[in-house]
């Protein structure tokens, strides 16, 4: 196991939703399996006016989110989780003085003997991450004389590349990038990792890994909520830079990337830049206008009960042209790739909840059992979420005379591993980052190629020529034209079942 220094993580917007819902838990889960270091210290920081204890009793002890996991833990364990949090109010505004704060900081290192290392995660609205990157250095509390200072930015990182470039410029000012750790949470995820170890550690599937055998790649990203309460934010951003520019861009940079020379985190990131930066950027309209969909979705009925349409959510314009639905076609222009086509999808109020990548195979090249009626490929599913696993679909024969073809599944989930805990996303990133390991953790030139493919396409969507929104009933999947992006008569595989009682499409404008 990687050792861990004593520590302190300072939270910028400690009284949102966020810290309750996953930072604290996730230290907890931490705190729980022994992997916190002996001295450590979590100060919350933001506008609200609250004391430890208050802090403390809203992320721990009245904690919605903790209530199961401290009812079976040990109270001693519990208090001393707790006992280790404390809060510091930054007054009306992110932008002040930094000297209280870090007199509190000088406090509790001294109290604590945390070293004077500290992770300072920025939770707070992303206009404000270089304000407080600033206020920290004002106050010297960027330097790194006694102890190393970190620094996690949440996402979303940037509106479009030129503000994801300018916040790039802006923090690196303040600090240097092997200090900043840009969270992406889909690369927390156990079967994102196991991408690397299935493609790399393995003969039997790189050899294929390529145009001369993968057909085309197919990701799918559905959600079966809406916006819920995040109309307000939801409305700016749409599904292209929520999930897409950031998220879905991860796992394609995983599937398309080069075999690294190592596991280290700077060989890794250096060939997921290539495989972002190798990506078909598409400028004019005509590939534009075939290649994307865009859609939102409408009010519909499932399972018998009213569902709002995306238009009618709190906080959203009731003219809304923010996409809930985005699949985009594309290619990759490098030797291993030439040719295959790359089809993702990311959407709200599916009918399920999934996340899967697919591999779909070549034909045989010639096809001996022409009875067989299995002209279909192999493909190769790796399920992200829920049931974490992998699904290998290939030809048996059918007993009994001649040569019949039928479809078998070799599977394997990770819950089978029954011994084995697996770490939830931001508790396996945050014990990263606590140990300087920046693996997981997306770099400056990543997150600029992921934005340089996307800017054009969210350019078209705003004003280009012939730019359609489709709409959708909540419930099912996407657009009616969604499969005409598809070559040939393919079709989206559409994973689990349809829960739509009374499915429809339409083009809103
Ligand atoms: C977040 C998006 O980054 O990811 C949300 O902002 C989305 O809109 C969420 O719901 C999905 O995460 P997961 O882990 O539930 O797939």
């Amino acid at each position: 196991m990687k050792k861990t220094d004593n520590q302190m993580l300072v939270i910028f917007g400690a009284s949102g939703d966020l810290t309750a819902r996953k930072l604290i838990p996730g230290l907890f889960n931490l705190h729980l399996a022994g992997h916190l270091p002996k001295n450590f210290v979590v100060l919350g920081a933001s506008r609200s006016d609250m004391s430890d204890e208050d802090f403390r009793d809203r992320v721990v002890y009245k904690s919605p989110y903790l209530k199961d996991k401290i009812k079976d833990a040990p109270e001693s364990k519990v208090k001393a989780f707790a006992d280790v949090l404390y809060y510091e109010d930054l007054g009306k505004d992110y932008d002040t003085d930094y000297a209280p704060l870090r007199k509190r900081v000088e406090a509790l290192k001294d109290k604590h003997d945390t070293s004077g290392n500290i992770i300072y995660y920025l939770s707070t609205p992303p206009t404000l991450y270089e304000t407080v990157a600033k206020n920290l250095a004002d106050a010297e509390m960027n330097t790194q004389n006694h102890g190393w200072k970190r620094l996690i930015v949440e996402k979303p990182f940037g509106y479009s590349l030129e503000t994801a470039q300018n916040l790039n410029k802006g923090l690196h000012r303040f600090f240097e990038e092997h200090q900043i750790y840009r969270i992406d949470h889909y690369l927390g995820k156990e079967t994102v990792q196991n991408l690397l170890v299935t493609r790399f550690s393995n003969s039997i599937f790189e050899p294929l890994w390529n145009r001369n055998y993968i057909h085309h790649v197919e990701i799918t990203n559905a959600e079966s909520v809406g916006v819920e309460k995040r109309g307000g934010y939801y409305d700016k951003s749409g599904a292209l830079r929520d999930m897409f520019q950031n998220h879905l861009l991860q796992l394609v940079s995983l599937v398309v990337m080069e075999p690294p020379i190592g596991d280290d985190a700077e060989e890794i990131r250096n060939e997921k830049v290539k495989a972002l930066k190798s990506l078909r950027v598409m400028k004019d309209e005509q590939t534009l206008y075939d290649n994307t969909i865009r859609a939102q979705y409408v009010a519909s009925e499932i399972n018998g009960n009213k569902v709002k349409g995306y238009r009618e959510e709190d906080g959203v314009d009731p003219d809304s042209t923010t996409e809930t639905y985005a699949a985009i076609k594309f290619y990759v222009d490098n030797w291993r790739w030439h040719g295959t086509p790359f089809y993702v999808r990311t959407a709200k109020r599916m009918p399920t909840k999934v996340t899967e990548i697919v591999i779909h195979f070549k034909e045989p090249h010639h096809q001996i059992f022409q009875e067989s009626g299995m002209h279909r490929d192999n493909k190769l599913v790796i399920r992200i979420q829920p049931d974490e696993g992998i699904l290998i679909k290939f030809g048996v024969k059918v007993p009994g005379q001649g040569f019949k073809v039928e479809r078998a599944n070799m599977d394997f989930y990770y819950s089978s591993l029954a011994e084995t805990y697996v770490m939830e996303a931001y508790e396996r990133l945050l014990l990263d980052a606590m140990q300087g390991d920046a693996t997981l953790y997306a770099r400056a030139d990543e997150v600029e190629a992921a934005w340089e493919f996307v800017d054009p396409i969210l350019n078209y969507w705003k004003s280009g020529k012939d730019v359609r929104m489709y709409g959708y009933a909540a419930g099912v999947w996407g657009p009616e034209n969604a499969d005409d992006l598809i070559d040939g008569n393919g079709i989206w595989r559409n994973p689990g079942e349809n829960l739509a009682d009374d499915p429809g499409y339409c083009v809103i404008c």
